[in-house]
This record gives C-alpha cells, structure tokens and sequence, in this order.
C-alpha cells in the first residue's frame, strides 16, 4: 500500500488542495443549520428584520462557499487520482513488458491483464473517495454531533444515545457486504477471461458452430456475476434504511424533548438537520470501508508485481570455446522445476551455419530457442552464444546478435513496413531486402498500399502464409548475426520454401541461421540437422549421416517422402 500510495506524491500539491477545500466547503455547511437556528428562535422573535437580511445573506454565502467547494474538491480528487493511478499503470506496464518469462508464467496473462485494468480502477476510485468522502465524511459526522451539542445538549445526547447503534449496523452490513465484493471481482476476472477467449477464438468456434455452447458458458458467467452483485447490493442496500430508522426513532424523541424542554423551533430544526448530516456522514464513511478494502486488495495485486524482480542477472562463468557461434553443452532444463523438458543437449555450429532443429510436437524444439534467447535459463549445463555463456552477457547485448521469428509470433496492427521496420528506423533498403528474402516482395507489391498496407488486429486482413513472410521480413531485416526461424515457414508451399531456403544462403550468407521445422525438406540441406524427441538429443549431424544412423530421422524423411511423391 505504501509503495502505491508513493505514486500521490507528484499530485501531493492538488491532492491537499482539494482536502483542504473539501475541508472548507463541509464546515460552510456544518454552520448552515446553526445560523438557521439562531435567526428563526432569536432574531425573529426580536422583530430585527435588518439582521434576519443579513444573516439571511450569510447563509446564502455559506451556501455558495459548500456548494462550490464540494465541486472544486470532487474536481480536484479526480485530477489527482487519475494522475497518480496514470503512473501507477504506466509503471506496472512497463514491468510487466521486462518480466522474465517463468515470471509471466507463474502470474498468468490474464491475471496480469486484471491487475492492469480492474485493480488499477480500484486503486483510482479508492483514491478519488478518500480524498472527497475521506475529508467530508468525518466532518459530517463528529462535526454534526458537536453543533447538535452547540444547539441543545438534551436532544444532542438523545443523538449520542441513537449513534452507537447506527455505527453497529453499519459495521455489520459492510462486514457482510465486503466478501460480496471480493467475490464480485473474481466473477468480473472470469467474465472478462471468457469474453478474451470468445474474441480471440472466434473463428473456430464459429467453425465448430459452437456458438450456442459459448453463449451458454458467458452466460453461465454473466448470471454469476450478476447474482453476486446482486448479494453485496442487496446487504449494503440495507445500510441506508436500517440506520435511517434508528436516526428516525432518535427524532421522534428529539421531538417529543423538543417540545417539552426545548428553546424553541429552530433549534428542532437544526438538530434535525444535522442528524441528516450526521446519517449522511455515516454512510460515507461505510462507503469508505468499501472502497478502501477493495483498493488495498487491489494495490496488493498491483504491489505483487511491481515488486517482481525482473532484471535477468548477469555473472561471471566459464567462456565455452570461441569458434562456435552457438553451444549447448550438457543442458538440461525444466519449465516446472519438476520434470525435464529438455535432457542434456549437446551441440555447437560455426558463425554462417545452417542449423536445422527437427522433432515431433512438444519435443523441445522451441524451448531450445527460448534457452538460446534466455527467455528462460537452464537447470543445468550451459548455452554458449558466440563463445560466452548466455548468463555471463547483459540481455540487451546478448538479444542484439538474435533476428528471431517466434513460433505463431504476432504482428501489431499497423502498417505492413512498421511491423517489420519494429521502430529500429532500419531504412529502405534494409526493409526491402528483407522483404525480398522473406519471398514477401509479390505479395506486398499486390497490396493496395504496398509497405503502407495497415494489418488489422491479429493481422486478420492477412493468410497465414503472409503472416509468417513478414514476421520473417521482420526477423531478417536488422540484419542480425543469427536468425532464427521457429516453424516460421510451415504456412509457405514447398516451393515458396525453398526459394526462401536459397534466398538466406544467397542474400545473407554471413548470418548463421537456426530453422525449426516439422518438414525435413525444410532442414535438409542445413550443415547441421538436431532431432529431439521428447526433450532428448536423438541425432545431431547432416542429412546424409542422419539417414544413415539415426533411425527416427530415417523414418520420418521416408514418410514425408512418400507424401511429397
Ligand atoms: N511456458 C511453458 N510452461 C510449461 N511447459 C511448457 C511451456 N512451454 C512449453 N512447455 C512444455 O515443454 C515441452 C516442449 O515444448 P516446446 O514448445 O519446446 O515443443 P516444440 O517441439 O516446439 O513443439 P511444437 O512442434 O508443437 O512447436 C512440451 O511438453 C510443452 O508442454
Ligand atoms: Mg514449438
């Protein structure tokens, strides 16, 4: 909590303006009543009807001052807090844009999406609540009961007698309403998570016409949320009537001593005043329970992970040998720290290589790319980039060597040139020669706009196929010392392939290339071919040698062989 509400300190200088104007505007209306008092049972009766003018205009300016205090107040409380929650957000989306990869793993996409939206909102309005009901609220109260004394100390202990009451049934109804509440967020998380995956998944649902079944499931949800909400407004509902009543039975006492011992009639009327603001005052201060439990639970959300320590640590280990540009040696490594995903790889290639890493699905190899990458480290054994091992090089060094077209990687919606341009200002030729390469240059040229063709969201204005030639235009185009292509060619025919095939050995003969592929046609002709199979080295050598004493391989390129013919 401490560390969310550092983010008010830039808005400190608003933020105690409106307090203090609140301040101001809630005492003007504390005083309303006793002036009321004081003109109806002693200037009037006295008959000085100048007086009865001027206090008349007082309380006009009274008025005036709560009225426009209350608004500069609220208007102020809002600035400041959506200044601050603005940075609080900025913040978290920056973190959660360097975690590390068993980070985002071990909080999950859509609890960081919540905490991003949702929790944030929370923190806002608890923060634009204190600041207005947080000021207003007591004042109302403890000030109320002081003026009630100020006017009558008889009917002022009746009210004293009657708040006791009024504060347990408000702690009780708020304490029951509150895991409504909690509840209420865990519903609206689901809500949203079923919602992103109806919108992400929409095509295959539609293709499997399981559109009735999905309507039935957000449903499901919505009437969850629905209900629960429901609940918590249904117990708070009660706050209002049940302390009403009670402040109610207090007035008909305040009016039958009133009438018995009382100075007069405006002093009823001001002691019935201020127990309206003194009821009002109570159900602020409920309402702040409310919003302050929630926002420090969602503060608490936001706190997790801004306190995740996302820098990857750098340190000294033993150099491997100089020559090879990539080395496994000896690696091990597991997602979940309980069964190995991958078992001692070893491999090494030369700076121009051509690598090509083959396997059955969830074999291994895309975990091999993130071990390359260091999106993840090993458990055991070590990566060698260019004869440094991966943990020794700062990950912005180590990712500078790397042009990589991720399995099912994404495309922002913008233009055709700004994805694969990334915003490095690469410059034409760059572009266009990654463009030729990736054999995206005849279907980028049929564009209506050309580069300047805008990709929609999920690049849904785009077949597979030309998705994966930009993300490869993309990978290619800052001209990096190692490309990796993880099954970024499986959408493209054969021939389309191996055109991209020769096009790398030509245009860019000095980059090593690293290709993951389930086609052997894709990889045949790599200088080195890895087969992993469920996490295992199975072969490593070129196709020729693999033919010969890897069975698997064999089996496999005889297979996909007899397809092809
Ligand atoms: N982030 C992750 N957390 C936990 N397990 C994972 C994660 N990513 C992959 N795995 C598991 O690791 C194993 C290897 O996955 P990997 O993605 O490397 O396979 P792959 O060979 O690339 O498969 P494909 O050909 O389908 O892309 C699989 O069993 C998979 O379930
Ligand atoms: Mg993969």
């Amino acid at each position: 909590m401490k560390k969310t509400l550092s983010y008010l300190t830039p808005y400190r200088g608003t933020a105690a303006l409106a307090v203090t104007v609140k301040f101001i505007g809630s005492i003007a209306e504390l005083v309303l009543p006793l002036l009321l008092d004081y003109i109806i049972d002693d200037i009037v009766p006295a008959g000085d009807m100048p007086m009865v003018l001027w206090l008349g205009l007082a309380m006009l300016a009274f008025s005036a001052v709560a009225l426009v205090g209350n608004i500069w107040a609220n208007k102020l409380s809002v600035v400041a807090a959506a200044g601050m929650t603005h940075d609080l957000r900025y913040d978290l989306f920056k973190k959660i844009s360097y975690l590390k990869s068993e980070q985002v793993d071990m909080v999950t996409v859509p609890s960081l999406v919540s905490r991003l939206t949702s929790d944030s909102y929370y923190v806002n309005e608890m923060v634009a609540r204190m600041l207005r009901l947080g000021v207003r609220a007591p004042i109302l109260l403890i000030g109320g009961v002081i003026m009630t004394f100020i006017v009558d100390a008889y009917m002022a202990l009746i009210l004293v007698a009657c708040v006791p009451f009024v504060i347990i049934a408000v702690v009780i109804i708020t304490k029951k309403s509150i895991p409504y509440y909690s509840k209420k967020q865990a519903c609206s998380d689901d809500m949203v998570r079923t919602m992103q995956e109806n919108v992400s998944g929409v095509r295959i649902i539609r293709a499997l016409d399981k559109g009735g079944c999905e309507r039935r499931r957000f449903k499901g949800v919505s009437d969850r949320l629905g209900k629960t909400d429901f609940d918590a407004k249904r117990v708070m509902s009660l706050t209002n009537p049940l302390s009403t009543l009670i402040l109610n039975l207090g007035l008909v006492a305040v009016i039958i001593v009133g009438a018995a011992m009382s100075d007069g009639a405006g002093s009823v009327l001001a002691v019935l005043t201020y127990f309206t603001m003194i009821l009002n005052g109570m159900l602020g201060i409920s309402k702040i329970f409310v919003v302050l439990s929630r926002g420090v639970a969602s503060a608490g959300r936001i706190e997790e992970v801004l306190a995740l320590d996302e820098r990857q640590s750098v340190g000294t280990y033993p150099a491997g040998n100089e020559d090879n540009e990539v080395e496994f040696s000896g690696v091990s490594f597991s997602y979940n720290g309980v069964e190995d995903n991958l078992t001692d790889i070893n491999f090494a290639i030369k700076k121009g290589q051509t690598l090509g890493i083959i396997g059955a699905t969830g074999s291994g190899k895309s975990t091999i790319i993130n071990l390359m990458t260091r999106l993840y480290d090993v458990s055991s054994g070590a990566v060698y980039v260019r004869g440094r091992d991966v943990r020794s090089v700062p990950p912005g060094e180590l990712r500078k060597n790397f042009g990589v077209a991720f399995q099912n990687d994404f495309l922002m919606a913008a233009s055709v040139g700004e994805n694969i341009d990334y915003g490095r200002n690469l410059g034409g030729d760059a572009i266009n020669s990654a463009v030729s390469a990736a054999q995206a240059e005849e279907f980028v040229g049929g564009l209506k706009d050309g580069l300047n063709y805008r990709v929609a969201q999920k690049a849904a204005n785009l077949s597979g196929g030309q998705k994966q030639r930009v993300t490869v235009a993309r990978a290619l185009a800052g001209n990096p010392e190692i490309l990796i292509l993880d099954d970024a060619s499986s959408a493209l025919d054969y021939e389309t392939d191996a055109a991209l095939r020769r096009a790398l050995a030509t245009q860019y003969p000095l980059t090593t290339k690293i290709i993951v592929a389930q086609r052997v046609s894709s990889v045949k002709s790599a200088d080195k071919i890895l087969v992993l199979d469920d996490g295992r080295q199975i072969g490593f050598g070129t196709h020729t040698e693999l033919l010969e004493n890897c069975e698997e391989y064999a089996l496999i390129y005889r297979a996909q062989m007899g397809e092809e013919v």
